[in-house]
């Protein structure tokens, strides 16, 4: 394996106090940011691809020559490239046509391979047609699985949830962010819960099945991941494609934090979570950079 600084460089995000668009709430609730889009492949995925890829590594199956390969709506494929780049392992990703051309031109300009899957199908070609090639080409790939894979939810569990709870000094009350592969939510929730299980734990989730909050999954009408577990969180909140776009808008203008808008659909998942409380910590995720989103 070669030598990189730039993984070290993942993971202990700052975690941002919101004032603007919190203004509203009860003295005693504050809401706070995990700015996971300050990683340096941009994103909360730099995390799992990496957890994921060490392991590969440890264990063999990912040997020199063989290709990673998954299917992703982006982020993790900007991860994978990056890290592949970084540690010598060529990268090809699986994405939908539709995803932003922000994306593939960053994925591409770290030496990454493009597959595209029909973007009528969503996240869910991608998935489909990713397990047509590896079953075609078993040696040929190494494939992390990020929606099935234990140590996708693992790297937030050993990283992210840890620094929430530190950097919020133990006073968070209540955690809550968006689902895609659902890895951010299963394991940083897995953490807290231990830490306490006063902790309340909820994922926010696309209200209708055809919405615009890229990076997030409506589970009722998509294949769920097999890391997905309801049963260990408190709830599941609908969050709707506009109020997330509005907020998302609010966070530029208001708070100075260009952000995607899945970020923009768990700050107003997690405002309207921390309306119904007298007092709290509540704490969300800003998965990316608004930048992503520009072309
Ligand atoms: C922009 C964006 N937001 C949110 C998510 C959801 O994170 P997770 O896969 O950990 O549920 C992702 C991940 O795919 C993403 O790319």
């Amino acid at each position: 394996m070669k030598d990189s600084s730039i993984i070290q460089a993942i993971g202990n995000t700052p975690l941002i106090k919101l004032y603007s668009v919190t203004k509203d709430l009860p003295k005693k609730v504050e809401i706070y940011a995990k700015a996971e889009l300050l990683n340096p492949g941009g994103s909360v995925k730099d995390r799992p691809a990496l957890r994921m890829i060490q392991e590969g590594i440890r264990t063999g199956e990912l040997s020199p020559g063989k290709i990673i390969m998954d299917p992703t709506s982006g982020n993790t494929g900007v991860a994978y490239a990056m890290i592949g780049s970084a540690l010598g392992y060529r990268v090809e990703l699986v994405v939908p046509e539709n995803v932003s051309r922000a994306r593939k031109e960053i994925a591409k300009s770290y030496g990454a391979k493009l597959t595209f899957s029909s973007a009528m199908e969503g996240s869910d070609g991608a998935i489909r047609l990713s397990q047509k090639l590896k079953a075609e080409n078993p040696d040929k790939y190494f494939m992390p699985n990020q929606y099935n894979n234990h140590l996708n939810p693992q790297a937030h569990y050993e990283s992210t949830g840890i620094e929430i709870y530190e950097q919020t000094a133990g006073r968070i009350t209540h955690f809550i962010t968006g689902i895609g592969t659902s890895g951010t939510v299963m394991g940083v929730g897995r953490r807290l819960k231990e830490y306490s299980s006063d902790i309340k734990v909820y994922a926010a989730e696309p209200a209708e099945a055809l919405h615009g909050l890229e990076g997030l999954k409506h589970m009722e009408s998509s294949i769920v991941p097999g890391i997905y577990d309801p049963s260990q969180l408190d709830g599941v909140r609908p969050i709707a494609t506009e109020v997330g776009y509005e907020m998302t808008e609010r966070l530029a203008l208001e708070e100075g934090l260009f952000v995607g808008y899945s970020s923009g659909a768990n700050v107003a998942a997690a405002l309207e979570l921390a309306k119904d409380l007298k007092e709290g910590v509540v704490v969300t995720i800003l998965c990316d950079s608004g930048t992503r989103y520009l072309c």
